[in-house]
This record gives C-alpha cells, structure tokens and sequence, in this order.
C-alpha cells in the first residue's frame, strides 16, 4: 500500500462518522451513461448526493461498454489528475486496485455490514486483497432479449422459447418488412450478443470452460464453431445501417415498432421505460432461448480514486454510502434497468422485467450458474477481452467463416494471456 492510500485509509476511518455531515466537497464522476435511459438513472444518483450536500461535477465519456471511458481514465491518471469517482467493471477494478490507485472502503463497509449483503459473485471484484475498494451499485445482465410487442401481435407470433422458435420469429420479423433484429455494429455490441449465444449454443459449463477459464479445447470446439454459426444466423436478420449504430438507438427501432427484437443488456430497458414504454403491453423481456437458468453478469460499481484531504475523503465516503443505501438502489435500479447490487432490497418497486432478474440472480448465483459477462469485462482481463471482441467483430463482418473464427480465438486469447 501507498502513502497517499495509506493516508487515504485513516482518514477515511477517522473522519467516516462525520463523514455525512462534513463539509462535503464535490464530486467528480467519470461514467459512460450517456443515453436517455442512462441519464435518466445517473439523475436519481445525482439527486440522491445533492440531498447530502455533494455537489456533481459530470465527466461523462459516451460509449456503451465503457472502453472509451476507460481510455479517458488512463489519460487523467498519467496526467496526475484522477476523477475522485469512477464507474468501473469488474476485471478493470482489479486492475486499477493492483495499481494502487484506489481509494480503501473498509471504514464505510465494515460500519454498514456491506460483506453480509453483497454477493460473492461481486465482492470478487469489489474487494481486493480483503479490502473493499469500490461499491457496486447494481447487476446487470447480458443474456436479454427485448421485443416488441407491436410487431410480434401483428404477425401473430407468441414470444419464441427455443432458438428455432427465435430465427423463425425473426425470418417472419423479416419476410413482413420489419428489421428482424435491431443491432448496432460495434464491437462491444457483437461481444454482448456473443455472450449469450454462447452460453445458449453450449450451456453454462461450456461458457465457464470457454471464457472463464479460457480453455484452448472450449474456444476451439464444435460448439464454439456453432456460436460462431448463429451469429451468422443473427447477421442474417440486421438491416443494411448496422454498422457504427449505438446501441440505444438499436433499442429504439424496437420501441418504434420498426424492429422486432434486440438482443442487448437490461440496460435497454432503461431506454424502454424512458420512452414510457410497459413490459407485458408495448415490450416483451426475456432470456436469449436455450440459455435459461443461467446469467451473464456486468455490474456496476463506482471506484473512488485516493484522493488527498479531509473534504473529499468525506465526500467519497459519503457518495460509497448514499450508493450502498437499499432505498437509493431500489430507486436507481428501477430506472436503470438493472436488479440491485444488494441482496436485502425488496422487488416491489420493480416491473415484471425487474422482478424476472432479480429472481434469476437469485436462482443462479445458488444453482452455480451465475457467470462474469466476457463483453462486459466479468470474465476475463482488458487484454482477453479484447482480443476476443477483434474475433468476434471480424467475423460478423464476415472476415472469416465461422470454423476459422473459432481457431481465431484460440489463437487470439493465447496471444492476449
Ligand atoms: C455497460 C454498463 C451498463 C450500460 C451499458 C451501455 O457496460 O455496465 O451500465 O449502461 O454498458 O452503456
């Protein structure tokens, strides 16, 4: 540990017990929430703080999956210049932690008993070397699709519960003149696709084997060669603009009635409910067919970069607390799309679509099938990560057909460990 983070330590442990009625300074977020939806969400954390005195100072980065974000907070911290806050996933927090880099939340953690509420599956990445280090503010998941339910009434179609059934949806979506499956051409977007359809080609086991462990046998298989076929399968069914789209403007030709599905995070819905949009009446939410019974998970979590002096020490820890508290991820969830990052908050406030997730996580987390999204940096380091989205893009830009893509990505991840 570092002086800075030392120092960091004890005054955030001193000064924890006033921290909410210090002097509190401002904060400044570095984030990638950027959309309607997302802003909508980011508003409720904003508000939240401003009723404790933390003043919000916005770096917003656009750019879903965060990678661009990621860049910027490289360039602040070479510069010497950290934002005191930073949304973060999974592998990346490890990462910066290793660096030294972060604030210590032990002070706030152990006063509010966040390890008996916290996941495990989370505090893997909230936690490093025993010592929490940043504090997760929801879990999302990847293996979603969003349909609408316009489009799906007018051809008569009930919602698919088996691949077949979803191609068919999609070729029916299509032969009628609608966008089969609404999709923004960028490499994050593929990987979140891929997520899914891996898990649903090969099952959990296979995903675990395959981006987890990064077995050369699992990314090399018959099975990962099929993942690499039904991404062709879904190519099939984009409309000719795909390329370079943002994703939520892929979730609102689904809102518009112009496409029938995504497959996308629960962040669409988010998009979704700020159009104000129903599920069950105007949207339907479901898992990608075939992968049921388990979850892809990405969640976020805000990283407070050590900081020197009492003022903002005090605001870090208070902004660590209001994130933690059930009643602000109850209320930020419920906007954000995704399911608390807590175990002890109640589903009322949820929608159909939230209340489905958080029985999900539940189930999965007990049953071992809660696994790290590897588009959303739960599975695997920045490097992996992104040698498997290179494959994956280039191939559903039709570089390589699916068998080369599979022995692609064995090579790839081998040169990127
Ligand atoms: C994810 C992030 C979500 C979401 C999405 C699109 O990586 O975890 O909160 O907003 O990117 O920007």
């Amino acid at each position: 540990m570092n002086t800075v983070m030392r120092t960091c330590v004890s005054a955030i442990a001193l000064t924890f017990g006033l921290a909410v009625a210090a002097q509190a300074e401002d904060v400044e977020v570095l984030h990638w929430w950027t959309s309607g939806g997302e802003a909508a969400a980011l508003n409720v954390l904003k508000s939240d703080l401003e009723t404790q005195g933390i003043g919000w100072i916005d770096m917003p980065v656009a750019g879903g999956g965060g990678e661009a974000a990621m860049t910027t907070l490289r360039a602040r911290v070479t510069a010497g210049d950290p934002p005191t806050a930073v949304q973060m996933l999974g592998f990346d927090i490890q990462d910066w932690a290793a660096e030294d880099a972060l604030a210590n939340l032990d002070a706030v953690a152990t006063a509010e008993g966040w390890d008996a509420v916290v996941p495990a599956a989370l505090q893997a990445f909230s936690k490093y070397d025993g010592n929490w280090i940043a504090a997760p503010v929801n879990v999302h998941s990847t293996n979603w699709v969003w349909a609408s339910k316009a489009v799906l009434d007018q051809l008569g179609l009930a919602q698919p519960t088996t691949w077949d059934e979803f191609v068919a949806a999609m070729q029916a979506a299509q032969d009628a003149g609608f966008v089969g499956l609404a999709h923004g051409g960028q490499a994050w977007q593929e990987a979140t696709m891929f997520d899914g359809v891996v898990l649903s080609t090969g099952g959990p086991d296979f995903y675990r084997q395959a981006f987890i462990d990064l077995d050369p046998a699992a990314l090399g298989s018959d099975p990962m060669v099929e993942a690499f076929r039904r991404m062709e399968t879904l190519r099939s069914f984009v409309d000719d603009n795909f390329s370079g789209r943002d994703w939520n403007l892929a979730s609102a030709m689904v809102i518009n009635d112009e496409a029938a599905f995504q497959i996308m995070g629960d962040w669409a819905k988010g998009e979704f409910l700020n159009a104000g949009e129903v599920p069950g009446t105007d949207f339907l939410c479901f898992r990608l067919p075939g992968s049921e019974g388990s979850v892809t998970f990405n969640a976020d979590q805000f990283a407070l970069f050590a900081v020197e002096g009492e003022a903002a020490q005090a605001a870090q820890a208070a902004m660590a607390s209001a994130i933690m508290s059930p009643s602000f991820q109850s209320a930020f969830n419920v906007v954000k799309g995704s399911v608390p990052a807590r175990t002890d908050v109640p589903p009322d406030a949820f929608d159909a679509c939230g209340q489905q997730g958080m029985i999900d996580l539940a189930a999965a987390s007990a049953g071992g099938t809660l696994l790290g999204s590897m588009a959303h940096g739960h599975a695997n380091r920045a490097a992996v990560k992104n040698a498997i989205y290179d494959v994956v893009t280039a191939h559903f830009n039709g570089e390589y057909d699916a068998a080369t893509a599979a022995q692609e990505l064995v090579a790839a991840v081998e040169a990127a460990m």
